[in-house]
């Protein structure tokens, strides 16, 4: 679905992302483990066409990035590390920007506004400011906006970072159910126990390069995934 061909991206002379290659497969839920600063959201970034790669090719379906941005821009899905709401605009007004931004028709944004936040049991809020919500309805309210266009792949940087055990089981299962929709999701996260219970398969990064791959079974076996993140990331 996703494939990687020794992506490189410096900033000056950090090497936030130093050769990778990879691939990202229909229907599985990769994650992406590493440090702080192991180059997580920069590939990401390179992933969703935020930052353009400094050296190497990413391929969508087979397609480069070149001459096919609006494909793979409607392919995609964002999820973003940071909050990036308008605070000032109500749930349903934030929504229906990004249905706009999308060109989805006035009848079609109306329908999937309805049927995302039945979905994730936001209803009630719908009128509500943004800034007024729990950090955990933010966080559902920014997965569900990254749905709207109806994405084959959803991208997660970090989404339950600062959520009390509830609301992390909850965006859980709801990414579950997105799997289960045949969603094919790419996530980030300091979690070892969320990457066990979510992803099929992981890359572990180290100071931008690849350091493991593997189902998540497999990364599991003989010690703890923990241990052997600790031991390879050191
Ligand atoms: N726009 C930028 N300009 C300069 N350096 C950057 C920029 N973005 C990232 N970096 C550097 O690139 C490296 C990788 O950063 P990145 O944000 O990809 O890490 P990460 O794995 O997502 O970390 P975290 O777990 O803290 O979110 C870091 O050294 C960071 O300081
Ligand atoms: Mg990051």
């Amino acid at each position: 679905m996703i494939e990687l061909f020794n992506v490189k991206k410096f900033f000056g002379e950090v090497r936030a992302v130093d050769g990778l290659s990879f691939k990202i497969l229909r229907g599985e839920v990769f994650g992406l483990l590493g440090k702080n600063g192991a180059g997580k959201t920069t590939t990401i970034k390179m992933l969703t066409l935020q930052l353009k790669p400094t050296a190497g090719e990413i391929f969508f379906e087979g397609r480069t990035i070149q001459g096919n941005e609006i494909f793979i821009k409607n392919l995609l899905g964002v999820v973003p590390q940071h909050l990036n709401f308008d605070q000032d605009l109500t749930v349903e007004e934030n929504l229906e920007l990004h249905g706009r931004l999308h060109h989805l028709k006035k009848s079609e944004r109306r329908e999937r506004i309805d049927e995302l936040l039945k979905f994730v049991e936001l209803e009630k809020v719908r009128k509500s400011f943004v800034r007024a919500l729990s950090g955990g309805m933010k966080r559902r309210l920014l997965i569900i906006r990254a749905l709207i266009h109806r994405p084959k792949i959803l991208f997660l940087d970090e989404p339950t970072v600062a959520l009390d055990p509830q609301v992390r089981r909850k965006i859980w299962e709801l990414i579950k159910n997105l799997k289960a929709r045949g969603i094919s999701i790419v996530l980030t996260t300091h979690y070892i126990e969320e990457a066990e219970f979510l992803c099929d398969r992981a890359a572990i990064l180290n100071r931008g390069k690849l350091v493991a791959l593997d189902t998540i079974k497999n990364l599991c076996a003989g010690q703890s995934l923990e241990e052997k993140f600790i031991a390879l990331t050191k």
